[in-house]
Parts: structure tokens; sequence; C-alpha cells
């Protein structure tokens, strides 16, 4: 398979098929030759009348018309308030109360700085917990922050910025918070749109980087399911509730993060020749079916970190016991 049209071969670089070619373009002077002489008679016979060519249409200044829409100059007027016939608002609305919810709960467990850990288990919250003023003991212990600072705080910074500059939330957010436009065929309050090719907007681009961040992040969140195996006494083989929620959060940070559309550029991005590269051409065929449910992976595992986080939560408060399989 090729992305590209095949390139011609160079002049005189193959002559093996010169002389198959003479009968097919002899075949193709006569057909053109008969094509002349019955348009002539059709003419009558005389030489082909010269023709004019039409004249040169150049618009004056001034009168050419606006475009519709442009980038540079505004927005699309739509002079009803929308076109829409469906319950349009729900989307956006149902976004704005997730976001918000997940918002609000995480801030508020980040800040909390306890009941983070129960052996075995740690929330993805916290973890990697890198201070020696950590809970429990699942991660190199790299330097004494201060008391007052929560050890969530060092790490959230890259689940929360992976997530702010993913391609599908931005539409998200755009949409639901800033209203830029709330729906499709739905006036809006802006009258101008830069797109993100300027500060403060034009640093989403650093989504790539993010992803990279996200996937040592998902290492330490697998590792820390791994531990996940023992039993309170450290023993290792056994499993309860926590375990497989663990198993599944980190699976599904899995999922998110292969179904990103930087790692979809990562594995088929730059190519000429799927045909020239037949491994990153079945990861990316891979990747860009996980991609087309990016937006219900995103959602799935935004609200499992959350219920992640309360399981851990509730167990090391002590609210309710770890269910024991094995
Ligand atoms: Fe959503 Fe990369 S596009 S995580």
């Amino acid at each position: 398979m090729t992305t590209t049209a095949p390139r011609p071969t160079k002049p005189g670089r193959s002559d093996d098929g010169r002389g198959r070619r003479w009968p097919v373009a002899a075949a193709a002077a006569a057909v053109a030759a008969v094509g002349l002489v019955a348009r002539r008679l059709r003419n009558g016979g005389g030489p082909a009348a010269p023709t004019e060519p039409p004249p040169l249409r150049v618009p004056r200044r001034g009168t050419a018309r606006r475009p519709i829409w442009s980038a540079a100059t505004a927005r699309a007027t739509i002079p009803a308030r929308h076109l829409r016939t469906d319950a349009w608002w729900v989307q956006p609305l149902i976004t704005v109360v997730v976001l918000v919810l997940f918002v609000a709960y995480s801030t508020f467990r980040a800040f909390q700085n306890a009941y983070y850990f129960s052996e075995p288990y740690i929330s993805p919250f916290y973890s990697p917990c890198i201070t020696t003023r950590c809970e429990g003991d699942t991660f190199p212990e790299l330097f004494t922050g201060p008391a007052w600072i929560s050890p969530a705080i060092y790490i959230l910074v890259v689940p929360l910025g992976f997530r702010l500059t993913c391609y599908y939330y931005r539409k998200a957010y755009y949409r639901s918070f800033w209203l830029s436009p709330p729906a499709c065929a739905v006036g809006e309050p802006h009258g101008k749109y830069t797109g993100e090719t300027r500060f403060p907007l034009i640093v989403q681009n650093v989504h790539r980087y993010f992803f990279y961040l996200g996937l040592v992040l998902n290492v330490i969140l697998t590792y820390d399911a791994v531990l996940a195996f023992r039993d309170e006494t450290g023993a290792w083989g056994h499993a309860g509730l926590g375990t497989l929620v663990l198993v599944v959060n980190a699976s599904l940070l899995w999922l998110y993060s292969l179904s990103c559309h930087s790692c979809r550029h990562i594995f088929g991005g730059r190519l000429n020749h799927f045909s020239r590269h037949p491994v990153r051409y079945r990861l990316w065929t891979g990747i860009s079916t996980l991609n087309g449910r990016h937006m219900q992976i995103a959602w799935v595992s935004l609200v499992f970190v959350a219920l992640t986080d309360l399981y851990v939560y509730l167990l090391a408060a002590d609210v309710i016991t770890d269910v024991r399989f094995f």
C-alpha cells in the first residue's frame, strides 16, 4: 500500500518496453489524424477558423465580494439564536456538570493530604508519592517537602496538563465553558475567532510532551496495581476488590493514552509510504480504531480515576472494608 503516487520511471532508466510502445503511439497518432480530418469536413473542408480567446476578466478593486467567513475578520453570523430543533444544550450542560464535579472533588482530595493509602492500595491522585512524609511505601521518597504541601500537588500537574490539553477535552470545554460555539449551528457570544494561533491557547501544543509524561505515570500506576496483589502484611498472591479497581484504573489510563491523537501521529505520522513500514502501519491501524473511541475512553477513565480514589479514601478512613477474593 502506498500513500503517494508511484514515481515516474526516469528517462533512459528502462528501455525494455520501447519496442512495444511504438505500435501504441502509431495507433494514437492515426486516431488523432482521423479526428482532425472529420472535424475539417464538418467545418466545410476549409481551414479551421481561429477562435478568439475569451477576454480576461480582472476584478476591479473594491468590487470583489467579501468572503462569508474569514478567520481574520469575523465569525459566521447567524441571525437566529440557533437553527437546532433538538435539545442541543444537553451535551454542553452534562460536560459542565461532570467537569465541575471532578475538579471540585479532585481539588478537595489533593489538598486534603490524608486518607490516600490503605495497605496495599494507594490512591492514583497521590501516586507516585515522592516525599518522605508520604503514607505507605510504594515509591522511592525523593525529598522532604514542607509539611503543608500535599504530595499530590507535586504530581497532579501531569494528569491535569495531559487532560487539559487533550484534543477532545479542548473541544468539550471550548464549547461548554466558553460557548465557542456551544454546539453546531448555534450562535455564540464571541465576535472574533483566532483559534489556537496565539498566546495563551497556542500553549495547547505542548500536549505531545504531556503525553510522554503521562506514559511514565501510567507505568507507575501499573506498578501500584501489581503491588495490590499482596495482603495487608505484604505477602504476595492475594487480591481484593481494591486490586481489581486499581487494575481497571491502570488499564483505562493506558487506553486513554493509546487512543490519544498525538500517539496516533507518533506511530503513523510523517510517513509517505505505509508499505515500507508494515509494523508502524499495523500499530497505526490499531491506534486509529481506539482513537475513534477517544471521547468515550476520556470520560470513562476520568470518572473511574475519581472512583478509584474514592474507594481508597473510604478504606483509609475506615468507612468500608475491602472485599478480599483470595
Ligand atoms: Fe486526548 Fe491526546 S488527544 S489525550
